[in-house]
């Protein structure tokens, strides 16, 4: 049984390495995910792969089906769920290249949909957040980490704004006063929506850029491809390891 998904973000559309064994369409109440699920072996280890903006990454952060997306990988018996997302890093130490495992979330996304609980109104439930990450994941990803020889960074607060437009300078400095480490598009609702269905969810992001107003000058795609294309090396070298970890 498959136990271990990645969404992949922004410049991580497929996975290279990974012997692609089916794709499973997935019909949800909620619609259609962003592609069939891709299940494959990842050096030696059994996975499913979603490509968050869909295979040709069309689909813009504030239009991705977070709902269908976590539904489908709950229906296929998943247990654990790696969303994987380029940031913008706010925090000093947060530059390009650095990966860190985030053990917060500030939400200021909106219109999204993003809870489970709406078709069925006598089953709302409160899931309690204090700790959006799974904790076991989170071990389990910092450990991969360690073995891999990777210098990771272990915490840190993940804003998570609306897009698709990057941030005014002035909306940083209000996230940076607010604690937010990083900054990103993709992260919420779907690490509220994996609590909810119970799924074990933690995220990886790998910093592309200096977020608006803490680098020198415009936050240019160039910039945020090249340091994520850059920054693939460590990121399936920790996966490889995580794998290890998990399945082992
Ligand atoms: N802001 C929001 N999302 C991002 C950024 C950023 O600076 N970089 C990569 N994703």
């Amino acid at each position: 049984m498959t136990k271990l998904a990645i969404i992949g973000g922004s410049g991580f559309t497929r996975m290279e390495s990974l012997e692609i064994t089916r794709r499973e369409v997935v019909s949800t109440p909620y619609g259609e995910p962003s592609s069939p699920l891709i299940h494959g072996i990842f050096e030696g280890i059994e996975i499913v792969f979603l490509p968050r903006h869909g295979a040709g990454h069309t689909i813009p952060p504030h239009k991705v089906n977070y709902r269908a997306n976590i539904w489908a990988l709950k229906h296929i018996n998943v247990d654990y769920v790696v969303g994987m997302a380029t940031v913008g890093g706010i925090r000093d130490d947060m530059t390009p290249g650095a990966i860190a495992i985030p053990d917060q979330i500030i939400d200021y996304t909106w219109g999204r949909g993003h809870t489970f609980f709406e078709l069925d109104l006598a089953q709302v439930t409160h899931i309690d957040f204090t700790e959006p990450y799974c904790s076991e994941l989170r071990d389990a990803l910092i450990n991969a980490a360690d073995s891999a020889g990777l210098d990771i960074i272990k915490n840190g607060t993940y804003g998570a704004t609306q897009g698709p437009r990057l941030e005014t300078a002035m909306e940083i400095k209000r996230l940076q006063n607010d604690g937010c480490d990083i900054v990103g598009m993709t992260g919420m609702p779907e690490a509220a929506l994996a609590r909810e269905l119970g799924l074990c969810y933690a995220h990886c992001s790998v910093v592309a850029n200096r977020a608006a107003g803490k680098g020198d000058g415009p936050i240019t795609m160039d910039e945020i491809e090249t340091n994520m294309r850059n920054g693939m090396a460590s990121v399936y070298a920790l996966l490889q390891e995580l794998g290890k970890i998990l399945c082992c």
